[in-house]
C-alpha cells in the first residue's frame, strides 16, 4: 500500500491533527495526534483547513461544441484548482446532451482525464427546444442523475408536469432554470433603478418567481425531486420558504455572484457582469444569504459559464450571459460567510460539499473526514491573499467578474480518492 501523510491539518477549521491516506485504495487510513512521518509521501500542511472535496451541481464545460472556451479537461483543471472533486456539467452543449451515448461520453472523458468526477446533466427536452421530452428513463439507466434544460426554462406547464412525473418514476433530480421567457425577451439586466438609469432592458423578478411558484405547486401535487437552479430574488426565497414549510420537497442553489455582487456593478456597462439570472439588488443578495444560512436555500453552485472575449468584451446588450465561478467560489463563500463571522467552515463544507452530494445521492463525495472514508479532500489556507485574474485561471476562458479583486482564502491542494489533482506538490 502506498501512503500519504497530511500532517498538521485542521479538519473543518477545528483542532489540528494528522491524517494518513491509503493512496492505493483512495481512503483515509488513520487520523491521530502523532505525525505520520514514515508514510511514502509526507506533506506538512501548516495548519491549513481541510474540507471534504467540493461538489458543484451546476457548471458548463462547453464540450462538445465550444471547446474553444472550455473542455472537460480544462474545466476539470479549473475545478481541481477551485477545490472541487465532482461537478455536474449542464446539457446546453452542441449537440445537446439529450441521449445516453452523449452523457456516457462526457462521463468517460472526465474519468479518463482523472482530475474531477464530471457528471453529465441530461436535457429535459430534445435539443433544449422545449417541445419533446427526452428519454429520461434511458438516460437515467445509463447513470444520469440530474436533468435540466438550464440556459432555458421549461416554460410549458403541461410539459413540465410530464417531466416531473417521469423524473419521479425514475427517481432523478429535475433542475429548473426558472425564467418565464415571455417576460424577459430582450432583457439584459435586473429590472430596477440601475437598469432604468443605464437604459438597459429589464428582467423582472416575477419572471423567475412565477415559475418557482408554479413548480412548487406541481411538485406538491406530482412529487419528485425538484431542484431550483440559481435562485436570485428575495421573492424566490419567500416562495421556497413557503414550499418547505408545507413539506414540499424542493431544493435550491444560489451562485457566489448572486451572494456577493449586485446590479451596482453594471454602471461600467462591462459585459463581464451580464449573467442570467441577472445580478439583483442588495436586498436580494441579503435574502439569499439568510436563506443559505437557515437552509431555505440548500447549496452554493457556481453556474461556471465560460465565454470567449469575442462574446464578453462587446456592448453590454450583445455580451453573452455567464461568468466563471469554479476558481473563485470558495474564496467568495469565505468572504461572505466566514470573514464576516456569519458562519464557520462546517457550514462551508455543508453547502459546498455535503448537501450537493446528498441531493445527487453521490455515495463517495461530500463524506465526513473520518477513517475509512474516501480521501477526496481540499486544503485551504484562509489567510493567503491573492488577486483574481482572468488570465491566470486554469479555465480556458477568462470571464471572471472578480478581476483585480483580492481574496484571502486560497485552495492549496485538492485530492480525488487519494490522488492529488491540484497543488504545489503536483504542479
Ligand atoms: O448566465 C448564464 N449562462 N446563465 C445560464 O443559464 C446559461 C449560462 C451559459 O450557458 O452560458
Ligand atoms: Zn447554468
Amino acid at each position: 500500500m502506498t501512503t500519504l501523510a497530511l500532517n498538521n491539518v485542521r479538519p473543518y477549521g477545528e483542532d489540528a491533527t494528522n491524517l494518513l491516506i491509503d493512496v492505493t485504495r483512495g481512503v483515509i487510513e488513520a487520523i491521530g495526534d502523532s505525525r505520520f512521518d514514515d508514510a511514502d509521501e509526507v506533506i506538512d500542511c501548516g495548519g491549513n483547513v481541510l474540507l471534504p472535496g467540493l461538489v458543484d451541481m451546476h457548471v458548463h464545460l462547453r464540450e462538445p461544441g465550444r471547446e474553444d472556451t472550455e473542455t472537460i479537461a480544462t474545466g476539470s483543471d479549473a475545478a481541481a484548482k477551485g477545490g472541487f472533486t465532482a461537478v455536474f456539467t449542464m446539457a446546453n452543449t452542441n449537440p445537446v446532451i439529450d441521449q445516453p451515448f452523449l452523457a456516457e461520453a462526457v462521463w468517460e472523458k472526465g474519468q479518463t482525464y482523472g482530475k474531477c468526477d464530471v457528471y453529465p446533466v441530461g436535457s429535459i427536452t430534445q435539443g433544449l427546444e422545449g417541445e419533446q421530452l427526452t428519454e429520461i428513463g434511458l438516460m437515467a439507466r445509463s447513470g444520469v442523475r440530474m436533468f435540466s434544460d438550464d440556459g432555458k426554462c421549461v416554460n410549458d406547464p403541461q410539459l413540465m408536469r410530464r417531466a416531473i412525473e417521469y423524473a419521479k418514476a425514475h427517481d432523478v433530480v429535475l433542475a429548473q432554470h426558472a425564467e418565464d421567457h415571455r417576460m424577459t425577451s430582450g432583457a439584459v439586466a435586473h429590472e430596477g433603478e440601475q437598469a432604468a438609469r443605464l437604459g438597459l432592458r429589464g428582467w423582472p423578478r416575477v419572471a423567475e418567481e412565477s415559475i418557482v411558484a408554479r413548480d412548487a405547486i406541481m411538485t406538491r401535487d406530482y412529487g419528485g425531486r425538484y431542484h431550483l437552479c440559481h435562485a436570485s430574488t428575495e421573492g424566490t426565497v419567500q416562495l421556497l420558504r413557503f414550499a418547505k414549510d408545507q413539506g414540499i420537497e424542493v431544493t435550491a442553489e444560489v451562485t457566489p455572484h448572486h451572494l456577493l455582487l449586485t446590479d451596482e456593478q453594471l454602471k461600467t456597462y462591462d459585459g463581464l457582469y451580464r449573467v442570467n439570472p441577472p445580478l439583483r439588488e442588495a436586498r436580494d443578495a441579503e435574502a439569499l444569504k439568510q436563506a443559505l444560512l437557515d437552509g431555505t436555500v440548500d447549496v452554493v453552485a457556481t453556474d461556471h459559464a465560460p465565454h470567449g472575449s469575442e462574446d464578453k468584451c462587446v456592448e453590454f446588450e450583445h455580451a453573452k450571459p455567464g461568468m466563471l465561478g469554479l476558481e473563485t467560489s470558495l474564496a467568495v463563500v469565505h468572504r461572505v460567510f466566514v470573514e464576516t463571522g456569519l458562519a464557520d467552515w462546517r457550514f462551508v463544507a455543508k453547502v459546498m460539499s455535503e448537501r450537493p452530494a446528498e441531493i445527487l445521492r453521490l455515495q463517495d463525495q461530500g463524506r465526513p473526514i473520518a477513517v475509512g472514508e474516501p480521501a477526496s479532500l481540499v486544503l485551504v489556507d484562509p489567510q493567503s491573499p491573492w488577486t483574481a485574474r482572468g488570465e491566470e485561471m486554469a479555465s480556458k476562458a477568462s470571464n471572471t467578474p472578480y478581476e483585480g479583486i483580492e481574496f484571502n482564502a486560497r485552495v492549496t491542494a485538492t485530492w480525488l480518492r487519494g490522488i492529488q489533482t491540484y497543488g504545489a506538490q503536483q504542479d
